[in-house]
């Protein structure tokens, strides 16, 4: 039995450290771990706190990184030649669809998952401090906010660049609601497209945002999340047991097990208020950190590198711009604006309202607004903060979740129940076939 299960332990490679010691010193050693604590609190491992839903949108972002990287040696960020390249990757190169494909879903998945994550973050109250010292965690939910907006401009740039049609008309929608912004809509959009047509000045735009700005942008501000979580004190969710063990008057441990780099000596004020027993509320990072990290990292390139054999890259027609397709549709995160765009436009007698102004630039701009200051104006007490569905949240947290609901429906009508002249099908219902405009 004995023997089985050493074979077992070696053919899975289960990391079991002696001492406290050798746990430690395998995280502050490591260049790539030394930025986890070497400890941390055994609930913020847990996946139905978090869903890990940060961690897998930064891998997502590690994959498209290194497929990126790879695409880049063989595309070509010219009108004339871009297409050619994308038909030559997908068709010509070995594994080029694979890499092409799972660029893509990685892309999509990091939209869907990067928004997930603050809506996770947001029911959990987990942009509010605790009671710890030094904490900021408005500031954190600010960035995370930045990096969402990051991750949707890092999607549309990337959207452009197989310079098909259906790359250069969903271009041309989103564009198109940037125009209605008062006063500044037109320059906006003069300064992204490099022009008032999307052409090779828009392309390579969009290249070196999408390959160098953005991406770099997303590493700082990524460092930056990740060096506020720690600074915070771990996840909020740590703070309930704070707080809990306080209630209880349970007698704080008098020396920290494992210092930081050596170098620190005692208890900082913020390790003092955050955590009280740590012998019994965490464990060593390594292997138990570092294996959940593991195991979330191969889930998600299992389920990217699967749903790419399953949802093939498409590659339509060259871009053209006589030809416009009908419907012609944003890319399917923002068709919540398209829809909204549509559902506001009136027509009074002769006078159409153009929902333009109210869709695609008032509503997205104050619900960034709201979100943005909401720590600051919410007054959640320290109570509930890091806990799934608290009682004193229960309205503000429906309020969120009607505006998510509501945005996921109109995503969904716009996708797959908006046919030509973008009007109304339901999925048994077939579109007319259009004569293409020319
Ligand atoms: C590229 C996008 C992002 C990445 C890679 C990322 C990554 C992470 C990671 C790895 C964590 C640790 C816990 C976890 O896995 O949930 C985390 C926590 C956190 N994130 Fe993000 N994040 C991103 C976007 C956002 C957004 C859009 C928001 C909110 C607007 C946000 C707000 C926060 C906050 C407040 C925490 C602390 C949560 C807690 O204490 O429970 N992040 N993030």
């Amino acid at each position: 039995m004995e023997a089985r299960k050493k074979i077992w332990e070696q053919v899975v490679w289960t990391w079991k450290p002696e001492t406290e010691r050798e746990a430690g010193d395998s995280i502050v050693r490591n260049i790539l771990l030394h930025w986890f604590p070497a400890r941390v609190a055994l609930r913020s491992l847990s996946y139905s706190y978090s869903f890990w839903l940060g961690t897998i949108s930064a891998v997502l972002f590690l994959i498209l990184s290194i497929t990126g990287v790879i695409l880049m040696f063989m595309y070509v960020p010219s009108v004339d030649q871009a297409y050619q390249s994308v038909k030559d990757i997908e068709y010509a190169v070995s594994f080029g669809w694979f890499l092409r494909g799972l660029h893509r879903i990685a892309a999509h998945l990091m939209v869907a998952v990067v928004f997930f994550h603050m809506v996770r973050v947001f029911l959990t109250a987990a942009y509010r401090n605790g009671t710890a010292a030094n904490q900021n965690r408005p500031l954190n939910w600010i960035i995370g906010i930045v990096l969402l907006l990051i991750t949707l401009l890092l999607s549309f740039t990337g959207y452009l660049l197989p310079w098909d049609q259906l790359a250069y008309w969903a271009i041309t929608v989103g564009t198109n609601i940037a125009r209605a912004a008062p006063l500044v809509g037109e320059s906006i959009r003069y300064l992204f497209l490099g022009g008032n047509e999307i052409g090779q000045s828009t392309l390579l735009r969009f290249y070196v945002l999408h390959c160098f700005f953005l991406p770099t942008l997303v590493l700082l501000l990524f460092s930056w999340h990740m060096w506020r979580v720690r600074k915070d004190g771990g996840l909020a969710c740590v703070d309930q047991l704070a707080l809990k063990q306080k209630r209880e008057n349970v007698t704080p441990i008098k020396t920290k097990t494992y210092s930081l780099l050596g170098l620190a000596r005692g208890r900082t004020a913020q390790v003092e208020t955050s955590l009280i027993n740590e012998d019994e509320h965490t464990v060593a990072s390594s292997p138990n950190l570092t294996r959940r990290l593991l195991l979330v990292m191969l889930a998600t390139l299992f389920i990217s590198s699967a749903l790419t054999f399953i949802a093939r890259a498409p590659l339509e027609e060259p871009a053209n711009a006589s030809v416009t397709p009908n419907p012609a549709k944003a890319p399917w995160y923002f068709l919540w604006l398209q829809e909204l765009v549509t559902d506001t436009t009136f027509k009074i007698g002769e006078v159409t309202i153009n929902g333009a102004l109210v869709g695609g630039i008032l509503v997205p701009g104050v619900l960034i607004i709201l979100l943005t200051v909401w720590p600051y104006l919410d007054r959640t007490s320290v109570n509930a903060v890091g806990g799934w569905f608290a009682k004193e949240r229960r309205r503000q947290n429906a309020v969120f979740l009607f505006i998510v609901l509501t945005i996921l429906a109109l995503t969904i009508v716009g996708t797959f129940l908006r046919g030509t002249y973008w009007d109304f099908y339901w999925p048994w219902q077939s579109w007319p076939e259009m004569p293409k405009k020319f």
